[in-house]
């Protein structure tokens, strides 16, 4: 007789889940089998896979079992569509809602689990998607535009605000400016204002847009979000210029500034990994090609046949609209490549690059060239990175461009 073991252990980062143990006559146990589901860590279309003795028991299988395994998998593809249901705000990753030990200020902000409107993220989602899918260069300005509202003043749209009278906003600093997509908040926030006036925050927003912007390529989310965060009244570009990273960076610079919101080495490895979409300007690297040391050199650590091709698009002195692909040849896939390329010597700016020069960061780069390993930490590293907050009070902002 068989007897149907359901139990079904969600560990974190498993992938394997143990579907049915099979008790075959008279209470000897002789093997279990093994379901393969869509995790976040895992891609992979559903598919069975055998333990070393399912031959042996499909072979003795009667008819009435077949039946019952065909439910059993049937009822197991049910659970784990609704588990994808949920996925977008229930999380997954073992971090979703709860608060992280890190610096975050300590206000509690931006851990909530769901929306107080119900159809927030179905609007992020239709919207981002259909501009994602009309420019596919959006998901890069999306994310990047979350990275660096969170690193200045926490993840409160301060990256949002206009400049005011004769004050310079965020948006004005020099990193910001090849920042794009502004108008798909806007486009979000109006929905989302029709539908429930007054309950949804700019910040949040730009928190849902950059993990819809990612999850487009996939059609499924890599990451949840938590919600609460509320809108900042101040955004200074003088204050982005200083906070935000240099791509000329050093590892030991790179760490402290992680570290001072709360972000360890791995959150630093992994976020770096967004780079395996997008562009730059010539602008952020033309030092490392043409001046790499006041003399007219290259950066020796650089890939040389990668350096001559840098040289060839981008002119000395850089021009200012000129883009190369910062993960070359896969810029607009979100995968693992850019670790590939890392180990190639082709990390395009020096903040790339240095992840190597450290011990500890190497080695975690080497892992998550394994995609199911990086898209994992990935994830769990931008909730980390979302639920940074300022710690001062914020509100809920009409228009995301103004303060109320
Ligand atoms: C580790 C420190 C980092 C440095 C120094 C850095 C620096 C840069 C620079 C200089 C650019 C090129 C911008 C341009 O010229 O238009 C860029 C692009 C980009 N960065 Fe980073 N970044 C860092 C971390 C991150 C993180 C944590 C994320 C997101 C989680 C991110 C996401 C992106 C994306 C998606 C692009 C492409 C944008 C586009 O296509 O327009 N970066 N980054």
């Amino acid at each position: 007789m068989f007897i149907y073991n359901f139990l079904l252990p969600r560990v974190q980062e498993s992938r394997w889940i143990c579907l049915l143990q099979v008790n075959y006559k008279n209470g000897i146990l002789v093997g279990s089998l093994f379901i393969q589901v869509i995790t976040q860590n895992n891609l992979k279309p559903f598919s069975l896979v055998s333990s070393h003795s399912i031959w042996f028991l499909l072979a003795k299988m009667k008819p009435n079992n077949f039946i019952l395994l065909f439910i059993s998998l049937l009822l197991l593809t049910v659970l784990n569509l609704s588990s994808g249901k949920d996925h977008g705000n229930k999380g997954g990753n073992g971090d979703h809602g709860k608060k992280h030990d890190h610096n975050n200020h300590g206000q509690g902000h931006g851990n909530e689990k769901e929306s107080s409107c119900p159809q927030l993220e179905r609007i992020s989602r239709d919207i981002t998607w259909r501009r994602s899918a009309a420019n596919p260069a959006l998901p890069a300005k999306l994310l990047r535009m979350h990275f660096h509202d969170c690193f200045v003043r926490g993840c409160d749209a301060s990256i949002l605000l206009d400049s005011t009278g004769g004050t310079e906003a965020e948006k004005e600093a020099v990193p910001n400016r090849s920042l794009a997509g502004f108008e798909v908040i806007d486009e979000i926030k109006a929905k989302a204002e029709e539908e429930c006036p007054g309950l949804v925050s700019c910040a949040d927003i730009v928190a849902l847009a950059a993990r819809d912007a990612v999850a487009f390529q996939f059609r499924r989310s890599l990451w949840p979000v938590s919600f609460g965060r509320k809108d900042g009244r101040v955004s200074l570009a003088s204050e982005a210029n200083a906070t935000l990273p240099s791509p000329a960076a050093n590892f030991a610079t790179l760490r402290q500034q992680f570290q001072s919101l709360g972000l360890d080495v791995v959150d630093l490895v992994a976020l770096s990994g967004a780079h395996t979409i997008g562009v730059s300007h010539c602008a952020a690297f033309s030092d490392r090609i043409f001046n790499f040391t006041g003399k007219g050199d290259t950066d020796p650590s650089l890939d040389p046949d990668y350096a001559n091709f840098l040289k060839q698009k981008c002119s000395n002195p850089p021009s200012l609209t000129t883009t190369v692909d910062m993960d070359p040849g896969s810029s607009l896939s979100f995968d693992s490549h850019y670790f590939e390329a890392l180990f190639q010597n082709k990390g395009l700016f020096q903040s790339d690059a240095t992840l190597l020069t450290d011990p500890e960061a190497a080695r975690l780069s080497r892992t998550f060239q394994n995609q199911g390993a990086f898209f994992a930490r990935f994830g769990q590293s931008m909730v980390k990175m979302g639920s940074i907050v300022s710690g001062e009070e914020g509100e809920i902002r009409k228009n995301c461009r103004v303060v109320n």
